[in-house]
Formats: structure tokens, sequence, C-alpha cells
């Protein structure tokens, strides 16, 4: 393969930023080691360019959840360049964070109150302290992902591998002190049992639930409710997490859709679509804990990202965006079942419709996912595994896309049937979870 110029780059970057990029979720190994594009010069729409000029669709993470109407959409990119005219900064507050305000409480009934961040993992940090100062407890149960904060990693300071089987295994707590030990408590989604057990275990001493509503798994009958009763009974306040799942399937928070009432909901990517905001919404009792401690930093009170978060959420109610999600995600499960019998590929379909994924089942799985990877972006694809949709993706795209998959899958099974699978491939294998970049 020819070397391009974001690989270059690559290599240049991984001299001078430690680990190469600053999201796990977008290192080049997690794709296609050594092959990926890496940068990008130009994204509209589903569309990106790389540095070298090839253009592909972006049926992987559309900025990692972050573009649900596609990339620079035009009524986001108008608010945000008078927001930027009008001056992004100033020594006043700007207006479009009590607006937003508004807004998120219209949505979100239950809540009275928000402050803000601009990052996902950030405004976890800020819940968790909002809690933690609301009930005065230090210890937090939580299930799956929610950033790189020392409230969670300390979860693996007890046991090494706590937090495998929360998204992303392996991740190291090197730096989070020690004395955290057994503040962050795990249990798995679905499985009360294991809620039950930390709260048999430290009762009253919880501060926090904290958890997505969903994201892969349709909850258990009764599941959401005994967390409710669960936090309800020990004092402890519930947390949503609908950073990534957060305005999937509706207008606003997940919980809305399965009638879960938290204490706090916290929202970031999509809520802004691609522009950086975060927002923490709770009841007024909660929130006030707030003022009993000290959340406070400069970049929270610029305006581009009320201003962005504003257009996108209006225009997501406008356009029912979340219809098109669905319809677009379905299409394209119905698409890969469908591609994969053909090839005969064994896969499995999980997640929710407009956050999708599939798994290869194979010894040799992650080869094989590699070479999908490969073959998919000679098509003029950016595609993984997982697929998440966006407003942008229009049905020929997808049609294209599923014409290209099938083709890739047949090559995959046969090259799968003859155990040939890591020669075709132009560079390693890609990573799975998190491993460290020398
Ligand atoms: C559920 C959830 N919470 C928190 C985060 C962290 O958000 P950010 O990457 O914006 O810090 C993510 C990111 O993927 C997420 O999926």
């Amino acid at each position: 393969m020819p070397d391009h110029i974001g690989q270059a780059l690559y290599r240049k970057a991984k001299t001078r930023i430690p680990g190469g990029t600053q999201l796990l979720s977008k290192r080049p190994e997690m794709f296609l080691p050594e092959n990926w594009p890496a940068y990008y010069s130009r994204a509209k729409g589903c569309q990106v360019w790389d540095l070298d000029g090839n253009a592909y669709y972006d049926m992987s993470y559309n900025g990692i959840a972050a573009c649900i109407l596609g990339a620079a959409d035009p009524d986001v990119e108008e608010a945000v360049i008078a927001a930027v005219r009008a001056g992004s900064m100033s020594t006043l507050n700007p207006p479009e964070e009590v607006e937003l305000a508004d807004l998120l409480c219209e949505l979100h009934p239950w809540a009275d109150m928000v402050r803000y961040a601009r990052c996902g993992g950030e405004a976890m940090a800020v819940a968790v302290r909002i809690a933690r100062a609301h009930t005065g407890r230090d210890r937090v149960a939580f299930c799956g992902y929610h950033g790189w904060h020392d409230w969670y990693l300390a979860a693996n300071l007890a046991e090494d591998h706590a937090l495998d089987g929360h998204l992303i295994p392996g991740l190291a707590p090197a730096g989070v002190p020690r004395g955290l030990m057994g503040t962050a408590l795990p249990f798995r989604y679905n499985q009360i049992e294991e809620l039950a057990a930390l709260v048999a275990k430290y009762g009253n001493e919880i501060g926090a639930v904290v958890m997505e509503p969903i994201r892969n798994l349709e909850p258990n009958p009764g599941f959401l409710e005994q967390v409710r009763q669960t936090c309800d009974r020990i004092g402890a306040v519930l947390v949503v997490d609908e950073v990534s799942v957060g305005w999937r399937l509706n207008t606003g928070g997940a919980h809305l859709v399965y009638g879960l009432q938290p204490d706090i909901a916290v929202f970031a990517k999509a809520i802004s679509n691609g522009y950086p905001m975060a927002a923490i919404i709770g009841t007024r009792n909660v929130m006030q804990a707030a003022q009993s401690t000290f959340v406070s930093s400069t970049y929270w009170t610029e305006r581009i990202g009320p201003a962005a978060a504003l257009a996108t959420i209006r225009k997501h109610r406008r356009e029912n965006v979340p219809q098109h999600l669905h319809r677009i995600g379905q299409m394209v499960r119905d698409g890969w079942r469908v591609a994969a019998e053909r090839a005969g590929l064994p896969i499995t379909i999980g997640g929710l419709a407009p956050l999708s994924h599939f798994a290869i089942q194979h010894s040799e799985a992650q080869a094989a996912a590699t070479l999908f990877t490969q073959l998919m972006l000679e098509r003029g694809f950016l595609a993984t595994k997982a697929f998440y949709t966006t407003f942008a993706h229009e049905d020929t795209i997808i049609e294209e896309y599923l014409q290209a998959a099938e083709e890739v899958f047949g090559v995959v099974a046969q090259a799968l049937a003859r155990g040939t699978v890591t020669s075709l491939l132009h560079g390693p294998i890609a990573h799975a979870g998190f491993t460290r970049l020398n």
C-alpha cells in the first residue's frame, strides 16, 4: 500500500502527542493500523475528505456520536457563525444559556435546574460531584462507561479488571489516588441483584447510582423501576448518562422513553452537533448542592456551545430527526443481516437502531473485522462494526453502502474459510479496547 499523508502525520503525532490522539476512539489503530486515513481536511453531512483528497462516506461513528445531524449542518453552522460574530466570549454571560436551560427543562418536565460543561466525561464528573455534595457520601455505584475522570477510574483501583465489561476493557488507573479505592462500585446493566449486593454491603454509604438509561440491551421488565426504588430507599441520587444515547430515540433523553425519572441527567456530544457543549440537568433539590461545593470553569461560559445546542435541538424537534435515525438504522441492520446470510458470514447484530453494531462470529473475528474495514475503505466508506446514524444519511447512500458491504462480507467469509484473512491485510489487526501505544 502506498503511504498516505495522514499516516505520515500520525506517525509524527505519536512522537509529539502521547497516544497520538486525544480520544481513544479516534486512534487509527482502533480501525485499520497503518492504513486508516487518520486525519480529515473537510467533513460535510456524512462525507469526509482525508488529507490526500480522498472522499469517503462515514458509515462508522460520525464524529464519535457527536454529529447527529451530520457534519457541518447548515442550521447549526449559521447559529455558530452568528455567535462567533457577536463575540463568543466576554466578561458578561451569554443569554443563550438561560434560553437553553428553559428548553431543556421544557423537554424534561421533571427537571428544574441546569448547569453546563463542554465535554461528556467532565459533565459526568460535575454530576457526581453534585450528587456527593447533596448526599455527603463518597461511594458511587455505576454501570457502563462514563469518561476518564478520577471518580470513575477509581473502580480499577480495587480490582484491576473491575471496569472490564463496562465498554472499554483494560483502562489503567495509574495516577488516580489510591485513596479513592472502594469509592466506585461497578454493577452490570440488567443485573439488579448486583446492585442489590452493593447496597447490602454499603447501603447508606452509596451517594449516587450512575448509569445509562439504555445502551445495548433493552432493560429487563422492572429493572429501571427497581433501580429507582433502590435509590429512593437508600437516599442515593440517580444520575443517568445520556451523553451517547440522548437524542437518538426522541428529542431529549432516552430515560423519557422508558419512563425513568432520574434526579440528574447528563447530555453532551449530540446535544450540539459537533461543537463542545454539555448539560447537567436535575431537580431543584439536588442541583442546589452545586452551591455548596465549587464547580466553575471559564470556557463553560462561552457562547458557541449553547448557541449550537439551541439550533441542534430545535432542528431535531422540527424535522423529527429520531424517526429518520431509526429508519436508517433499521435499514442498515436489515441490510447487514441479508448481506451476511447471502455471503455465508455468521454475524450477530446488536445495539439500538440508531447506534447499531454487528459482531462476526468466528475465532478470527478481530482480523476479519479489520479486513472488512480495509476493503470498505477501498470502496470509499469509513466502515467498522458499528454504525451511528445521522440525519444526513440518505437512502441512496445506504443502498450503495449495503451493496459494497455484501461484496465485502463475501470476501471476508471466503478468506475465513480459506484461512487467508491475515495474509489479505495490508497492516496489523485492529486493536480491541485499550492498548498502550509506544
Ligand atoms: C455514555 C458515555 N458517557 C460519557 C462519555 C464521555 O464523553 P466525552 O468523550 O465527551 O468526555 C462517553 C463517550 O463516549 C459516553 O459514551
